[in-house]
């Protein structure tokens, strides 16, 4: 197992890819903290865990909020002694919105800034100090391919995304030296309950819908897709790599379906 005896933490693992993930890491062998905001969800997450013989954890957690983050980790802390791997997941788009930029407003930009990106500047300092301290600790952002290329209906997930990517390519360069690696993994459509829930006028609207079917594989991604991925990068078979941005998406819209079937 690649994670074996390993203490992590994931945000919003109460459903969908975060589910999948804490789900994955137990199965490698990692005692999972699940730091959502919903009880009930997370509750059976837990379940999951205890199943696959590791300890699950539920911690009622608002990343968008400084102070439940810094209570969290204080009692991840006090209860486990150390967090070896952080896993930043919880997120989303404007309340499960598309929203042509033109017609958003502040208060939406602050829920989605304040959860995709200070969300996981607050979790990260939270423990990189005490990481440094032990010299060693992975950190995996989740963003999105949104934040590389842009999605329509969607400008200020796909700045908040984007600045999670640069963020993390920062924090790599101050924290390689001493042991602490952070990556992202960018997921593509994936079939968590957020990617279902795009209304169909709003996908007509925006084009969605040839953005969706614009895999390589012609389908969704699966929550365990990303939960692989992210497995990887927290483990020490990843141990040369941080800084990276990992997109997990079946080729959709990078530029190379396109040519590969001559459009
Ligand atoms: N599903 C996709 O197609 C897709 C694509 C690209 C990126 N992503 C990213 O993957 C991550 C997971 O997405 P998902 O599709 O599983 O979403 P989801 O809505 O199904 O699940 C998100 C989870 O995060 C939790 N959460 C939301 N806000 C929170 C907060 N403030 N504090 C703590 N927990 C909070 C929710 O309770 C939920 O358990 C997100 O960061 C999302 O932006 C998803």
């Amino acid at each position: 197992m690649k994670l074996n005896n390993k203490i992590a933490v994931v945000t919003g693992g109460g459903r969908g890819i975060g589910r999948a993930i804490c789900i994955k890491l137990a199965e490698e062998g990692a005692d999972v903290i699940v730091a959502s905001t919903s009880a009930e969800p997370a509750a059976e997450v837990v379940t999951e865990i205890e199943a696959r013989g590791r300890k699950g954890v539920f911690i009622q957690t608002d990343v968008s909020h400084y102070d439940s983050v810094k209570n969290t980790f204080a009692q991840v802390l006090d209860t486990f002694g150390r967090v070896d791997i952080l896993v930043n997941n919880a997120g989303g788009s404007a309340r499960g919105k598309m929203t042509r930029f033109c017609e958003s407003e502040e208060e939406t930009w602050d829920h989605v800034l304040n959860t995709n990106l200070k969300g996981v500047l607050y979790s990260c300092r939270q423990v990189i100090n005490h990481m440094l301290e032990r010299g060693s600790g992975s950190i995996v952002n989740i963003a999105s391919v949104a934040g590389m290329i842009g999605t329509a209906g969607q400008a200020d997930y796909s700045a908040s995304k984007g600045a999670v990517i640069a963020f993390s390519q920062a924090l790599a360069k101050e924290c390689s030296s001493q042991g602490v690696r952070i990556n992202c993994v960018s997921p593509g459509p994936t079939s968590s309950d957020a990617g279902r829930s795009i209304p169909p006028q709003m996908r007509k609207n925006l084009a969605m819908e040839a953005l969706f079917k614009s895999t390589g594989f012609g389908r969704f991604g699966e929550p365990d897709d990303i939960a692989n991925m992210t497995a990887f990068l927290a483990s020490d078979e990843a141990k040369f790599i941080t800084g990276q941005n990992y997109a997990v998406c079946g080729l959709m819209n990078l530029g190379i379906t396109d040519s590969m079937h001559g459009g």
